[in-house]
């Protein structure tokens, strides 16, 4: 006991050095970041470095997916080094693919979340799942996959409105106090968003931005946000290899 008077923010390490030192240690306990970039900028390999950072502290982990196939991420992770299976045997880590196509995914998500009682949250990515085609109903208390259903909605099919509840309805049942998570967004070549839903950015705690300059051959990371925290704004050159992202 005694008296502890920090109000410091618990930091949870990344496992990207040098991100890590920018962030003081790591992202906020607590916090939703957005990692955003292009296709092939290593938002996926950011996430298995987080997660894999977490399970070697002994910390349970859930890693949510939807474009890619459970099989596929765990193959692509080892051949990275991070070998996720012995984690999944010992019940530290559960890998979920989210099927859009069926029933309704944010009770699904709230459930494990609710009852996980996990340390960090991955959901890669978020793009595919706020594109999702919705209903509302009951005014929007309940969100519906479209395709399934006859009952009347307060929003058209795929409209921005129904879009933005949507997403602020996932990032809500993501933000949990003792969860720290990284949702993964796909932002369109030569966009100027961060996202591509454009809401979840403004709903995150932080914004981490994956560039690629393909002319120089050169990979960035910059720290485009992050409640609670003083850092560079810089972009920082990186590079992909075995053991994840590393800052040049
Ligand atoms: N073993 C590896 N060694 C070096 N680079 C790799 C390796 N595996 C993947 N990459 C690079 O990472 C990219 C994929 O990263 P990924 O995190 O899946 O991208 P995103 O999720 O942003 O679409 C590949 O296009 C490739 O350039
Ligand atoms: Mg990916």
């Amino acid at each position: 006991m005694g008296l502890k008077v920090s109000q410091q923010i618990e930091r949870i390490p990344t496992g990207i050095e040098g991100l890590d030192t920018n962030l003081h240690g790591g992202l906020p306990q607590g916090s939703i970041t957005l990692v955003s970039g292009t296709p092939g900028t290593g938002k996926t390999i950011v996430c298995f470095q987080y997660i894999f950072t977490g399970l070697k502290q002994n910390e349970k982990c859930l890693y949510l997916a939807s474009d890619e196939r459970v099989g596929n991420l765990l193959r692509q992770a080892k051949e990275l080094g991070f070998d996720f299976q012995p984690y999944i045997d010992q019940g530290l880590l559960t890998f979920k693919y989210l099927d859009l196509d069926r029933g309704d995914i944010h009770r699904d998500i709230e459930e494990d979340i609710r009852t996980g009682g996990y340390h960090r949250v991955v959901l890669d990515s978020l793009t595919p799942v706020s594109e999702m085609p919705v209903w509302m109903v009951n005014k929007g208390n309940e969100i519906i996959p479209s395709k399934d259903t006859f009952a009347t909605s307060s929003f058209p099919l795929g409209s921005s409105e129904a879009t933005r509840i949507h997403v602020r309805r996932l990032m809500s049942i993501l933000s949990n106090d003792m969860t720290t998570t990284l949702v993964t967004s796909e932002i369109p070549e030569g966009s100027r968003t961060l996202s591509r839903d454009s809401v979840s950015e403004f709903l995150a705690d932080g914004i981490l931005i994956l560039d690629l300059d393909t002319t120089m051959d050169r990979r960035k990371l910059t720290v485009r946000k992050m409640r609670g925290t003083r850092h560079s704004l810089k972009p920082r050159d990186i590079q992909i290899g075995f053991g994840g992202i590393k800052l040049l």
